[in-house]
């Protein structure tokens, strides 16, 4: 009855959790189920531009290096989240950043100050974060702004020259199954691999909700099938399910969650493309849905006093039977 890392291993897998700093300094029962339970980690806040680059060309590593240290300690993988992305940027971007040259030079900067640092230490980076709208149109960060949609082949470039190793991932939500988005992200990121640029793969995020009738798991399979097809690795990189919106008495809630995790976990255990699967924190008192104002989505596989939870033991049942 080895933990949720070690069965996902003998198929080739991972099975990683976002970590914070805070709790993972203060709290040990989070650290031991993390330890325990997970083969890899991604750090949730800690590498967002905000937090390392506070001031301009003036990096802030401590906390992210940290947790990179307990992952080291503890035989897990580690991916970095995000190099790119239009948010949780330090204020000073919006006065430094002004035209075309000035948002290449900041942001060639800080892609290859971290992908440099990390170099050798991080496996799987996040260099681009949610560049595209729900319809398909280019989301309109600082970034596309002044440089247009090569900032995303330059970020990927930016990445590959710092660090030769780490696989290099464009990383979105809502691009779980094929839409809109999908098709466009699919369009892009395909022709530019097919013109050499280094992008090796695409996380899905899988947020989901358990109410949303959308979640399918064959569609999402189809979907990950047509990424690798074209050469792309996958991966699940930030999964949660949220409980509170499914009108139901709370055990057929908690089994309606097991049910999309087992079926998640079981279409990236399947394909030989998924790294690994990712979820988007260890137990449901640290989750940013939990933080969220009016929400208790209880999304993950421990709950508030850290026991497992249904999806826990189906998540598990399906390295099993696969
Ligand atoms: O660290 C400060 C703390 O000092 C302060 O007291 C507190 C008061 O608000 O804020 C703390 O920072 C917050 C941070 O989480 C740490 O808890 C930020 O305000 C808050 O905005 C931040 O939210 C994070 C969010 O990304 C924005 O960066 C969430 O934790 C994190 O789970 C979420 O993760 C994103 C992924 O990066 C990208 N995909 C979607 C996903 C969920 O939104």
């Amino acid at each position: 009855n080895a933990s949720l890392g070690k069965n996902a291993e003998d198929s080739g897998h991972y099975i990683g959790a976002s970590v914070r700093w805070d709790p993972l300094a203060d709290n040990e029962k989070y650290k031991d189920l993390l330890v325990e339970e997970f083969s890899s980690l991604t750090v949730e806040n800690e590498m967002k531009m905000e937090a390392v680059q506070p001031e301009p060309g003036s990096y802030s590593f401590q906390k992210a290096d940290d947790i990179v240290e307990t992952a080291e300690q503890n035989g897990m993988k580690v991916r970095g989240h995000p190099l790119v992305w239009g948010e949780a940027l330090p204020d000073w971007v919006h006065e430094k950043v002004v035209d075309e040259q000035s948002a290449k030079a900041v942001l060639k900067d800080h892609v290859q100050a971290m992908a440099g640092h990390y170099s050798g230490r991080v496996q799987e980076w996040d260099v681009v974060n949610e560049a595209w709208n729900d319809d398909g149109s280019y989301r309109e960060t600082i970034w596309f702004e002044y440089i247009g949609p090569e900032y995303i082949p330059l970020a990927f470039e930016w990445a590959r020259e710092a660090d030769p190793e780490a696989k290099l991932y464009y990383n979105d939500y809502g691009n779980e199954m094929k839409n809109e988005k999908t098709d466009a992200m699919f369009e892009a990121l395909s022709r530019w691999k097919n013109d050499g640029v280094p992008i090796d793969g695409i996380g899905m995020q899988t947020h989901i909700d358990a109410a949303d009738p959308r979640f399918s798991r064959e569609k999402m399979q189809e979907n990950f099938k047509r990424w690798e097809a074209a050469g792309f690795e996958t991966a699940v990189t930030e999964m949660d399910v949220k409980l509170q919106n499914l009108d139901a008495p709370r055990e057929e809630r908690l089994q309606a969650q097991a049910d999309i995790y087992a079926d998640v976990t079981s279409v990236c255990m399947e394909e030989t493309s998924c790294s690994g699967l990712t979820v988007w924190g260890v137990g449901d008192a640290e989750s940013w849905v939990t933080g969220q104002e009016s929400e208790s989505g209880e999304p993950l596989l421990f709950d508030s006093s850290w026991e497992m939870k249904p999806a826990y033991d189906r998540m598990k049942r399906t390295f099993i039977f696969n």
